[in-house]
């Protein structure tokens, strides 16, 4: 496989794929990881006289344009963070064939959001599953994808692959362009080498204590990873909404709080596959709770009651919105003394300045466990968010810019993206 520190880009145009999908609010980044995550490749090939042609996705446009998705509002956040003058714009990325052809050494493009084009993501559109036509529609759909990709690789000489956020995808920009460059002229970006190495510390070079942190809304979403960590860790703490599906499970009262009536055996099943793992689970004992959240605007509503209640005694009207304050103290007792640590998914609703305090106590839980010699590896833009805003992010040892690809990482799933470039 190609290396990127040896290749030779000096006059060369390459195709780089980034995960520039940042959290936008009223068209400002508030969360930049992704990009200082993807400058030292974009850097070493500007530094090795390489010209650049950035390429990534912006949320799920789902091959409409859509201007709150432009990636052009984020040109001048890239130029700073690679201390270029100026980032040139493509406004049609399947359609910048001139502007890439006239691009010189040191200089950057920046293609638009790549899925404004179906074909990007590679499904048949308007047609449903069940439809007879469907799989006509989706073989005519994988042929003007390879197009597509086609197109996108016609504008460089060598391909870099650095979205390690999107390696799980399998699309025209992360896997089905590297058909079209030769062997040693495509190669993985140094984001995705580190990434890689972080899942492998976590994956094959466990130090124990191993105790890992589950958060957010939905039991479902994670059940795959959750599974497949009960075979590998000493503990398993479950925060954030999964925990009412667990209350209800066993026969508790969530009041209004989230939960998942139709994966009730799912919760069952996984403390029971814990017991049989000899994991200890941790799940929230209570929950500070509120009848006035107001999702909007991530406000307790005037007048609204904010109370702490066992997490299977929430009164009728009232939902769970953060972890209680003995249960905080619990996943702090069992971070303690930790000497492996993987963070994915929120405590609560963190993004309401009320309901920070159970990721809280988890963030500051890890960055004293980091400090006692444990590597920590946070993922999921919501807990980077967390440790960002806590101000905790030089206190973990890896900040991992991917959500889902990370989750597959360490399910130990080979990454689409991975195997493009290595041929597997
Ligand atoms: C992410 O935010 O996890 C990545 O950018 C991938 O986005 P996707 O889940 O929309 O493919």
């Amino acid at each position: 496989m190609t290396n990127i520190n040896s290749y030779d880009f000096a006059g060369k145009k390459a195709i780089v794929r980034v995960d520039f999908n940042v959290p936008l609010q009223d068209g400002k980044i508030t969360d930049d990881t992704r990009i200082r995550g993807a400058v030292p490749t974009l850097k070493l090939i500007l530094e090795k006289g390489g010209a650049l042609i950035i390429m990534s996705h912006m949320g799920k446009p789902k091959g409409k344009k859509k201007p709150e998705l432009s990636l052009g509002q984020i040109k001048e956040a890239v130029a700073a963070a690679l201390g270029v003058a100026e980032v040139k714009f493509a406004p049609d990325c399947a359609d910048a064939s001139e502007a890439a052809a006239a691009l010189k050494p040191g200089e950057v493009l920046l293609l638009e959001n790549l899925r404004y084009y179906p074909e990007e993501e590679g499904k048949p559109v308007g047609i449903d599953k069940e439809d007879p036509a469907y799989d006509e529609a989706k073989k005519a759909m994988k042929a003007s994808q390879k197009e597509f990709a086609k197109k996108l690789a016609s504008y460089a000489d060598c391909y870099v692959m650095d979205a390690f956020g999107t390696a799980h995808r399998k699309h025209a920009s992360t896997a089905v362009i590297a058909d079209y460059f030769a062997e040693g002229d495509k190669m993985l970006g140094l984001l995705m080498e580190k990434e890689v190495n972080a899942v492998d510390a976590v994956l094959n070079n466990i130090q124990r204590p191993f105790v890992a942190v589950m958060g957010g809304s939905k039991v479902s979403s994670k059940i795959g990873i959750i599974e497949n960590l009960l075979g590998k860790v000493d503990k398993l703490i479950l925060c954030g909404g999964m925990t009412y599906t667990f209350s209800k499970a066993h026969g508790g009262e969530i009041g209004t709080s989230i939960v998942e009536l139709d994966k009730l055996d799912v919760a069952l099943g996984v403390e029971e596959l814990a017991k049989k793992n000899g994991v200890e689970l941790v799940l929230a004992e209570d929950a500070t709770i509120t009848n006035g959240l107001d999702f909007g605007t991530m406000t307790v509503k005037e007048g609204a009651e904010v109370k702490v209640a066992p997490a299977n005694a929430i009164p009728e009207g009232f939902e769970g919105v953060d972890a209680g304050p003995k249960a905080q103290a619990a996943f702090a007792a069992a971070l303690a003394g930790a000497k492996t640590i993987l963070w994915n998914g929120p405590a609560g609703v963190f993004e309401c300045d009320a309901f920070t305090a159970g990721s809280r106590a988890i963030g500051e839980a890890i960055a004293k466990a980091t400090a006692e010699g444990a590597f920590s590896l946070i993922g999921g833009g919501d807990s980077v968010a967390c440790v960002n805003k806590f101000g905790l992010a030089d206190q973990v040892s890896y900040i991992s810019t991917g959500g889902g690809a990370l989750l597959e990482a360490i399910e130990g799933k080979v990454l689409p993206g991975v195997a493009a470039i290595k041929g597997e």
